[in-house]
């Protein structure tokens, strides 16, 4: 017995002293032994506990991980002092023991140093290619947009919970870009590669792999759902690596049909460079990376955006009387409109705001010592930027928790931007597809209030409640999409 007793306090004492907050480091609540602040953590509501603690710490305090220590940012000066102004000492991702089974640090969203810069670059330039440049995706977006239509237009008006079908049309989108094609909705393939994101996702946003992030050596060695995401993400890029072979079959340099065709060209060039990364497996993990980041975001802001327009069916209507005097309903929209419907652009705007999809964003990592808010920030802390804690600060914003488009419109009615909308980020590692989504995000909303009506099923209220997974999503709901 007393030598139990004499291990436990050796432990505690060796923990204490090994994982002490560090001199000049930002403060932060009390750690248990070995484990930290795991409990702090809220799985439910995390920006909001950390809202809560910001409180009591200030904007840059600290929590521990197991043995590993974070710094919290809060506030549009912090978060600006930190990802902008600091950008460079903040550029690298943490290596997660999770995120590195399935990435191996390649690809784009986890990887660092020269392989991210080159994998962020191409990716960028490709995406301008295919997005605003000559092959624009704007058609393959309105074309996918009929597909949709036809399919919430059978349900005739009647309750509908619309999260299949507006994954599949987002997914869609990612599809052209990155194979060249898109899936029809009811494709059993296509569904198995939805089912098989959606889990993943979930497993990713659980306390298991908190649990597993913090303790990868002694979780490595016990079964659980952390085993599970491995064998998933694993049939994906099987998944993609039967498009790859497909494309490699019938490859035509000089043709650039799509994502994987301009890869296959980037290995070619690059092959005899110095420092090359451009390979099969970076290429592999590089689609899987544009599907994570460019389905799941984009789909959830739209099933936010179905809820707050029943729930605020005056500025519903507003946005379709706008979309009627300047589009009407003999053509489909542009991107040109835009200009042109500054309130229905607001309220875009106000629903990614209020929607706050990615409320933590990515987390980041210190590469070098770095000075913030005061404290003295050592290599290769984990950084938690709160994006949400900007997006509802009391500072920047009229009326932070109110649906009110005005946050996006002077006094005469015109589109206004505001600095502290940062939905996607800030800095060097900002998201890479935002001019993507809002094209996505303009189109399909625009089509949408043009052809339908969002209420809710009769005798029902709007329930703004959100699950906290790899987006702030709402809970399921059903809604009654009538054709107007
Ligand atoms: C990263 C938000 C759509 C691709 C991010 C980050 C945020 C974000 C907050 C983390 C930035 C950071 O680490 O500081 C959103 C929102 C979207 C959206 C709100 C839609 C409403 C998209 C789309 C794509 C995409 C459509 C691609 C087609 C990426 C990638 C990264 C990223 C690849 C990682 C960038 C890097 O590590 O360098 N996004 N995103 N996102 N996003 Fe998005």
């Amino acid at each position: 017995k007393s030598l139990l007793l004499f291990v436990v306090i050796f432990i505690i004492t060796l923990d204490y002293v090994k994982n002490r907050r560090p001199a000049g480091f930002p403060p932060g609540p009390g750690a248990l032994p070995i484990v930290g602040n795991i409990f702090t953590w809220d799985q439910n509501r995390p920006h909001e506990r950390l809202m809560e603690l910001a409180r009591i710490y200030g904007d840059v305090y600290s929590l521990r991980f197991g043995q590993k220590w974070s710094v919290v940012l809060n506030g549009f000066e912090a978060i600006k002092e930190a990802l902008v102004t600091n950008g460079d000492s903040m550029v690298d991702r943490p290596a997660l023991a999770m995120q590195q089974d399935v990435s191996g640090g390649l690809g784009v969203i986890m990887s660092n140093g020269n392989i991210w810069k080159q994998q962020r670059r191409f990716a960028l330039s490709t995406l301008k290619y295919f997005g605003f440049g000559k092959k624009s995706l704007e058609p393959i977006i309105l074309d996918e947009f009929t597909h949709c239509a036809e399919e919430l237009r059978s349900h005739k008006g009647k309750p509908v919970n619309p999260h299949l079908i507006i994954n599949n049309a987002v997914s869609n989108i990612i599809c052209h870009l990155v194979f060249g094609h898109r899936f029809e909705y009811g494709d059993a393939k296509f569904r198995k590669l939805m089912l098989l994101f959606d889990k993943a996702l979930q497993i990713e946003a659980s306390t298991w792999a908190q649990l597993y992030n913090s303790f990868s050596l002694l979780m490595r060695l016990l079964p659980g759902p952390h085993q599970t995401v491995k064998r998933i993400w694993s049939d994906v890029k099987d998944f993609i690596r039967e498009e790859l072979d497909q494309h490699k079959k019938n490859w035509d340099p000089s043709e650039r049909r799509d994502y994987i065709d301009c890869y296959l060209q980037e290995i070619q060039t690059n092959k005899e460079q110095d420092g090359n990364t451009f390979d099969e497996e970076n290429l592999i993990m590089c689609v899987l990376d544009l599907f994570v980041a460019g389905s799941e975001t984009t789909s959830t802001t739209l099933r936010w955006a179905f809820l707050y327009m029943a729930k605020y069916p005056e500025i519903q209507e507003k946005v379709q009387a706008e979309i009627d005097s300047v589009i009407g309903l003999s053509r489909q929209p542009c991107m040109e409109d835009r200009a042109n419907l500054p309130y229905t652009d607001a309220v875009i705007h106000e629903i990614l705001r209020m929607g706050n999809i990615a409320p933590l964003a990515l987390p980041h990592s210190t590469n070098k010592e770095v000075q913030l808010g005061g404290y003295t920030i050592p290599k290769g802390v984990l950084i938690i930027p709160n994006l949400a804690s900007v997006l509802f600060d009391k500072k920047e914003w009229e009326s932070p928790s109110t649906f009110n488009p005005g946050h996006f419109l002077n006094d005469e009615g015109k589109f206004t931007r505001n600095a502290a909308f940062i939905p996607f980020s800030a800095g060097k590692r900002l998201c890479l597809g935002e001019n993507l989504a809002r094209m996505e995000l303009f189109l399909f909303f625009t089509s949408l209030m043009q052809h339908f009506s969002f209420s809710m099923p009769a005798g029902l209220k709007v329930v703004m409640d959100y699950r906290a997974g790899v987006t702030l999503a709402p809970k399921p709901y059903e809604i009654c999409i009538k054709q107007r």
